[in-house]
């Protein structure tokens, strides 16, 4: 059956399905309840840890059309993969059971690998992984999760976040592909098509949930769920094109800005949820609610007079499914709205068939379909290379002062600092547990950063420090020890969080990590600093004086290893900065800023720019151009240019092409990313590049707010050179 057909096919059969249903049927299919809805704590025996009961009044009395979230055994953890497959077919025995058989689909935060079970393979967070400038590390990224949620009889991922990073303080920055729009959409399409192959129905694929619509990135004050003020040009220029991406892109469900934007909150946005998304993104899916937000229209932003208000509210914005999590009020309150006429039938109808549409494309009705086998589908030696190599590629060399890297293997190095000897902080929030911050549960077999570096150095490497994060470090020790050395490592940064608990009121390390900074410096030894946290939390006073300064982000798992394979040259570093690094808390400027920003007094000087990092090589860009002077604005235009590595080694380079409306009726940034390519090339080794230029790249969104393309002058630019064109009337 080709694509038509097919989908013309579940047309039908979600049409048919939809006119036996009562209305009690429907609006249990737009509910969404947490797992410990159903759950016991601790399961006797082999028993999946289910209520059976329980189980049985959600799923056959109240329709209930999906689950979320690992169980609450004692906490929410991740848990083996055989209870997964346990519980997920228990769930659905359950379903077969009802009237219409209408299977439940079970949603997961797979937010990097399938956090929530044991042993799965957990990648760079997408901060680093955008680091990589590599979508097809992305795309198999994408490829291994899809496989382990499935293997795990899971089939719903709320991954990937489309939001872009341009607020540092906020504590899901990390959980972005960084601040620029170009890059976020390559690393994010990318995933979405590996994790979803041309037919999400394929027993190894999964769909895929842009989160979060629209605007929840950039909070005015930095922290997580609190307003955004983002104008309609801002919103169409910045936050909306990921989105776009994403939906073109094939990603069949679209969760809910938990916060607000210009006074309206996310779950009441008519303007955002249907007018722009549906009317003008054309996205055609599921849009579910963040967790209790619908809710939350009452309880906190005063939105609605009562609980039935924000169901009604949330529901004619165009929320489809509500992730209630913990009760059924979303159903009763939804039944009594449509059966008093205040919820049109039709918004319900139109709603169930979203969500009937996914679970037939998902193959959920397929009862032939059995669960991916877990032999050759999870965590296999392949898969675990690739994670490897992404967290290598992650990895930043920001300052390399008189090529004091890589070390030599019998060097002496004295590793310290709350980062250097832990798994959780190289993983961050998602990764087993929602905070990720359970060290003990951490695999036993992955290596720390300190750890990596011994198994690599024979001995020569010493650790002085702490078992957890906030443990003091014996400062005395460390000052004493480092005169037994010849380098010291020193490993700062943040511990693992994320939403609010991930909070912070300044970008300023703590005291006790400036302390050991100033005392490890002023021991004369050569420093070497690695930073590893969500955030690019300040450094300058301490980076200024040490000659080395790698930047890891949240590497993954992996991490460690990736580490010590650049510390000691064994690999050669690629990343480069998805962000620009601030100099100081304050001093938020961004690559793609307006000109008004570096007039005069101001500047754009982060301690670390958009687009940086270092090599073990050098390479050198030239011969850039444009193949026609003079174009339309409906032309494409086709840019040139030759990378060469001019150094001793063997590297990989991106080459990053940036362009320039040079006069607009609307300001344009000084610069913006429309093009990038990553390559690997020996020593002398030279390649010509050739990008396309489309009419959307050349394009802004107007006086009257519609996209367009202005003539005038236009400028390129790849390293150090420039190329213009003019487009005409
Ligand atoms: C987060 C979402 C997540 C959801 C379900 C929310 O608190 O904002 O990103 O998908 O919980 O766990």
């Amino acid at each position: 059956m080709n694509a038509q057909a097919a989908s013309e096919a579940v047309e039908d059969r979600v049409e048919e399905l939809l006119s036996e249903m009562t209305l009690e049927e429907k609006v249990g299919q737009m509910t969404q309840i947490d797992f410990s809805v159903v759950g016991v704590p601790v399961a006797p025996g082999e028993e999946p840890p289910i209520d059976r009961a329980r189980l049985e009044d959600a799923v056959i009395n109240r329709h209930v059309g999906s689950i979320l979230n690992t169980p609450f055994t004692p906490f929410n953890k991740a848990i083996p993969i055989e209870t997964w497959r346990k519980i997920t077919a228990a769930i659905q025995e359950t379903s077969s059971r009802t009237r219409l058989k209408i299977p439940v689909i079970y949603g997961i935060d797979a937010i990097h690998g399938a956090t929530y079970t044991q042993g799965s393979v957990l990648f760079p967070q997408a901060i680093s992984m955008a680091a990589t400038f590599n979508p097809e590390l992305s795309f198999k990224e994408g490829e291994i999760t899809a496989r382990e949620v499935r293997a795990s009889g899971l089939h719903w991922n709320f991954s990937p976040v489309m939001d872009i990073g341009r607020q540092p303080l906020w504590p899901r920055l990390w959980e972005t592909y960084g601040e620029d729009v170009h890059l976020a959409s390559v690393m994010g399409t990318a995933y979405i098509k590996g994790h979803q192959g041309d037919d999400f129905s394929a027993p190894d694929k999964v769909p895929t949930c842009l989160k979060h619509y629209v605007g929840y990135s950039f909070p005015i004050n930095g922290k997580d769920r609190t307003p955004a003020w983002i104008g309609e040009r801002m919103l169409r220029e910045y936050f909306l094109p990921t989105f776009e991406a994403g939906v073109q892109a094939g990603s069949p469900t679209i969760m809910v800005n938990s916060a607000e934007v210009d006074g309206i909150p996310g779950h009441a946005n008519y303007q955002y949820l249907t007018t722009i998304l549906r009317g003008e993104l054309g996205f055609k899916g599921i849009a579910v609610s963040d967790w209790e937000d619908i809710k939350r229209l009452y309880t906190r932003d005063r939105l609605a007079a009562s609980p039935k208000e924000a169901v009604k509210i949330a529901v004619m914005a165009g929320v489809d499914m509500s992730m209630v999590p913990f009760d059924f009020t979303f159903y009763d309150l939804l039944v009594e709205l449509a059966q008093a006429g205040e919820v049109p039938m039709s918004r319900i109808d139109e709603a169930v068939s979203r969500i009937l549409t996914v679970k037939f494309q998902t193959g959920l009705f397929d009862p032939e379909r059995p669960v991916l086998p877990v032999e050759g589908h999870f965590a296999t030696p392949e898969a675990l290379e690739t994670n490897r190599q992404a967290a290598r590629e992650s990895i930043i060399l920001a300052k390399n002062d008189n090529h004091i890297l890589p070390l030599k293997k019998d060097a002496r190095i004295l590793v310290t600092g709350p980062t250097a000897n832990l798994l959780s902080v190289m993983n961050g929030g998602w990764t087993i547990t929602w905070q990720g911050d359970n060290e003990s549960l951490y695999p036993q077999d992955k290596l720390t950063v300190f750890e990596a570096l011994q198994k690599k150095s024979a001995g020569k490497v010493t650790y002085v420090g702490g078992q957890a994060f906030n443990d003091p470090i014996d400062i005395g020790k460390v000052v004493a020890e480092a005169k037994n050395h010849d380098y010291v490592l020193l490993a700062l940064g943040e511990k693992p969080y994320t939403e609010t608990l991930g909070n912070i009121d300044s970008l300023m390390l703590d005291q006790a990590q400036i302390d050991l900074a100033n005392a490890v410096i002023a021991s004369g030894k050569p420093v070497i600093l690695l930073t590893l946290g969500g955030r690019p939390r300040i450094i300058t006073a301490i980076a200024d004086k040490v000659p080395g300064v790698i930047l890891g982000f949240l590497p993954g798992m992996e991490g460690g290893e990736a580490i010590a394979d650049i510390l000691y040259g064994d690999y050669n570093p690629n990343g480069k900065l998805p962000i620009s690094y601030p100099r100081n808390t304050n001093d938020i400027v961004l690559y793609d800023h307006k000109p008004i920003e570096t007039f005069e007094s101001n500047t754009y000087k982060p301690l670390y720019p958009f687009g940086h990092g270092l090599s073990y090589t050098t390479f050198e860009t030239r011969g850039l151009s444009v193949d026609k002077a003079r174009i339309r604005g409906d032309e494409n235009i086709a840019v040139h240019v030759t990378v060469k590595n001019t150094g001793m080694l063997k590297g990989k380079e991106t080459v990053l092409l940036y362009l320039n409306d040079v006069a607009a009726s609307v300001t344009r940034p000084v610069k913006q990313l429309k093009a990038f390519r990553k390559v690997e090339l020996e020593p002398g080794q030279e390649q010509s590049l050739s990008f396309t230029l489309t009419p959307r790249d050349l394009s802004f969104i107007g006086v009257d707010m519609k996209r367009i393309v202005e003539p005038g002058e236009f400028k390129v630019m790849v390293g150090n050179e420039t190329a213009g064109f003019f487009v005409t009337e």
